[in-house]
């Protein structure tokens, strides 16, 4: 086992709450515990490619637990294709080379699903790295929860809870549009926690009728209003169909010309599926003669001071992180189970997604108080 002196830390994907005390934990315990030296790559891999980075001491990382989003920043490049000077570059092999400039003997990487993917694609290229789960999404697998979901969770319900009173001053109905093109857990959960009357979420394709039945049935009951969540990513049963013969049809192409035909068909859906929020509330409209609403919550999901769950997540995970480099892990990601941790392989983890699953306790519990789920 390689003794380490020196780490790099580097956030990439969308930003999220908890992200600077993730960094603040990594770089504090592998300062203060071992001694080592501590860089952050700036923009996630954008940062990595191009050699850009700060050096971390007990100073700059003091005062940033509370603070939104990443003082490295953050962007979504990938290594293998990543536009440099207007033209796409495979800088896999530039990054490995900067490892190695930079003298380090790990790379911390913090994010989401295509994080993941990406710090596969450098371990392939022989870096040790070491990943934290995060995303607003809570959609990677094989961790209770990822930095970053309980202040989006906890903010998306504050706003279903004040579109209640507007809505139910107007008689209107009012959709709030939740972050989570593939997973529902943001919109299932702040719906259930909000007391949404309906819930759409990725998962569970719906039929806009029977949501409209179940507005019109609380209209017959004397609420003349009612709030709708929905995932950014839910479908009507047509549309999902439509989605899943894509998908498939993009699993199955061999070619290249076969993958590229597949990969455009998906794009055009993904381009008519914009706007869908805005649809469903017209097609509401005309179903139940109420007048409709839409709130798109948006990156305020994203933004803003961590909450105190995700504080502590991101400082047990940061931490722990530390001390398995320190015992010699490499290849993992850090997973929150239960009130400690546990490692799983980087390469279990990419490019697999963590859905709501259809016997969830949270879906049961939203059908067991009567909401609507649209299926
Ligand atoms: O992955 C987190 C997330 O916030 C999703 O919920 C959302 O669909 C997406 O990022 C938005 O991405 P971008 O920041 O690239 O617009």
């Amino acid at each position: 086992m390689k003794t380490i002196k020196r780490i790099g830390i580097l956030t990439a994907g969308g930003d999220s709450p908890g992200l600077n005390a993730a960094i603040r934990a990594v770089g504090k315990t592998a300062i203060r515990d071992f001694g080592w030296d501590v860089i952050g790559f700036r923009d996630g891999y954008l940062g990595l490619a191009e050699n850009r980075f700060v050096t971390f001491d007990k100073a700059t990382l003091a005062g940033i637990l509370t603070i939104g989003g990443t003082v490295l920043g953050t962007s979504r490049d990938k290594p293998h294709r990543m536009t440099i000077k207007g033209k796409e570059c495979d800088m896999t092999d530039v990054i490995a080379a900067n490892y190695r400039k930079n003298k380090l003997d790990a790379l911390v990487c913090i994010g989401g699903g295509g994080t993941h993917k990406n710090a596969l694609r450098l371990i392939e290229k022989g870096l040790r790295v070491v990943t934290l789960p995060k995303t607003i999404d809570n959609d990677v697998p094989f961790t209770d929860s990822t930095i970053g979901f309980d202040t989006a969770l906890s903010i998306a319900t504050e706003a279903i809870d004040r579109l209640h009173s507007t809505a139910h001053s107007h008689h209107r109905i009012i959709i709030a549009e939740v972050m989570g093109h593939n997973a529902g857990w943001l919109a299932l959960g702040a719906g259930i926690a909000g007391g949404a009357d309906a819930i759409l979420i990725p998962e569970v394709p719906y039929d806009v009728r029977k949501v409209a039945a179940a507005i019109l049935l609380r209209s017959e009951r004397g609420n003349n209003f009612s709030i709708v969540a929905v995932a950014e990513g839910a479908k009507s049963v047509s549309d999902s169909a439509l989605f899943d013969a894509a998908l498939k049809k993009k699993k199955a192409a061999k070619t290249k010309e076969q993958k590229d035909v597949a990969k455009q068909e998906l794009a055009a859906l993904e381009g008519k599926h914009v706007g869908n929020t805005m649809r469903l509330a017209k097609e509401l409209e005309q179903l139940t003669k109420l007048e409709a609403r839409v709130s798109i919550l948006g990156y305020v999901q994203r933004g803003g001071t961590p909450s105190c769950a995700d504080r502590l997540l991101a400082t047990r995970l940061g931490s722990a992180c530390a001390h398995l480099l320190a015992q010699g892990a490499e290849s993992v990601m850090v997973a929150a189970r239960g009130d400690g941790y546990t490692t799983v392989p980087i390469e279990k983890v990419a490019g697999t997604l963590k859905l709501v699953p259809s016997n969830h306790t949270w879906i049961a519990s939203a059908r067991g108080v009567g909401t609507c789920l649209g299926d």
